[in-house]
This record gives C-alpha cells, structure tokens and sequence, in this order.
C-alpha cells in the first residue's frame, strides 16, 4: 500500500500563503481546506488516520510512505505527530519511510549534512533495500538528485550505492527490482523541461539509465500531489497524489499494489473528504 505526502502542516502553510483568498487561485494550485486553523495539522492527521485504519482493514503486506511526511524538515512536532499517527497501524504491518523534500530541504528543496541528520534520527535510513513477497524493493532519496548542491558527497556516495546494489543479484524466488522514490524522474517526457515535479538533467537520463539497465520496470513516487503516469522505454513512472492536501482538481487517495512473479498491477483509490 503506497500512500504519498501526508505533509504535516500544509495546510497551515497554504492559508498563510494564500491569506484572503477564497476561492483557488488556479486549477492544480494547492489551497488550504476550509476551517483550517492557525496552527496544528488536524486536517492532515485526520486523512492518515482515516488512510491507515484503511491498511488495518486490508491487511497490506507493508506500507510505504513516499515522503512528505511532514511541511518542515525541522519541526520537531510535525514529524512526533506524523510518527504517533502510524503508531495506530497494525503491528504486523510494516511501514517504510522514503524521505521527500520538505522532510530534507532546508528551503523545501536542498538538503544539508544538518538536515540529512535530523531525517535519519527521525524516520531511520534515507535509503535502503528489502524483499517482499517475488519483488526486492530499493528506496532512494530522490532530493539529493534534484538539489545535490549543499552536499554533493551524499549525492555521490546514493549514487553508488544505487550501483552497487542494483548490480546485485535477485535473491532466490525473487523475480524483480521496483524502485520507491519521492521525485519523479520525469513526468511526461525523459526529455521535457527540468521543474517544480521532475528531476533535473544529466542526473534524470542517468538515473533512469541505471534502473533500465538492471531491470527495473515500476518506479513508483509522490510529490505532485496528484496521479501521473508515464514511461520511458520499459521504465514505468507512477507518481500517486497525496494522503494530505491533492492539487485543486486533483483526487486525494493511496494507490494498492499486486505484485506476482510475473507481473505488477496497481490501482489508485480515492480517500473521501468526510
Ligand atoms: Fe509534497
């Protein structure tokens, strides 16, 4: 069960930035839903809640979280609550945290040695492997692909790591690599303009290079706040909206995936508002 960008204190974040404004300045701006308070994040605590009793329900082999587990890299609230709120899902299920650029960037975007620190004391690794059911998963943290500039060692060092463990062979009954991520690569063209929801170039043809050569075929993402698909040679690219606040226009929900040996399938379903 992947679920995207619960973002811990965006909508407080939107009301002050869109202060007076009633109505949404645009089809696919994020606003702040009606009623939203000067601080606190119950709208967001609200919509995980309702999404992990949702798990508890199915009985998913394991949750991921493809970041944006929280507004502020470095409030320490938003990330105690965001960790609390998980503690109401099933013990038996286990739950993965892929780090997003508002759990790293200082300025929503660019990592720091500080930062990285502050998200691996929080929420564990910021990437790591593990096997589940016929697929072995890698989670990277695709922040450091799109702004590497303030720790371009980390950048480097991922970079490897990737290498390395994508080189590595499928242990015994594992039939595939699919790949979890916050960015996606790109989101309609491998060769589109760099912006605000894709990853820039030369990184985005490396990486995506990287995971065709090993025989990746799914990356699955958050970070647009709304359902993208799109592919590139055998590489699929599925970016889920968010659990938190979606994009005007855009469904709110969590997207379920069926791996088997031979095949992947995944659907997006809706979390109702109320
Ligand atoms: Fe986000």
């Amino acid at each position: 069960m992947i679920l995207a960008d619960p973002q811990f204190g965006m909508a407080v974040h939107l009301q002050k930035k869109h202060e007076g404004a009633t109505e949404p300045p645009g089809i696919g701006v994020a606003v702040a839903p009606p009623g939203t308070p000067d601080s606190g994040w119950p709208y967001e605590t609200a919509r995980l809640e309702r999404a992990i009793a949702i798990a508890n329900d199915l009985k998913p082999e394991f949750v991921v979280v493809l970041g944006d587990m929280v507004m502020n890299w470095n409030n320490r609230q938003q990330g105690a609550d965001l960790l609390a709120a998980f503690e109401k899902l099933s013990p038996e299920i286990p739950v993965h945290y892929v780090p997003g650029n508002h759990d790293v960037g200082v300025d929503f975007l660019a990592a720091t040695d500080e930062s990285l620190a502050a998200y691996r004391e929080k929420f564990g690794a910021d990437r790591f492997t593990f096997v589940a059911g016929p697929c072995r998963y890698v989670a990277f943290n695709s922040a450091l692909f799109d702004q590497p500039q303030s720790v371009p060692h980390e950048h480097d060092m991922q970079f490897e790591w990737l290498e390395e463990e994508l080189a590595r062979p499928l242990p015994e009954g594992v039939s595939q690599t699919v790949a979890f991520a916050h960015h996606p690569p790109f989101i309609k063209d491998i060769d589109e303009e760099y912006g605000v929801y894709n990853l820039p170039q030369p990184g985005r043809q490396r990486l995506a290079d990287l995971l065709i050569r090993n025989g990746v075929r799914y990356v699955f993402t958050g970070h647009t706040h709304a359902n993208v698909l799109s592919r590139y040679k055998e590489l699929r690219v599925i970016a889920t909206s968010a659990i938190g606040i979606s994009r005007n226009g855009h469904a709110s929900g969590y997207r379920l995936v069926r791996a088997t040996p031979d095949s992947i399938s995944h659907s997006f379903y809706v979390l109702p508002k109320d």
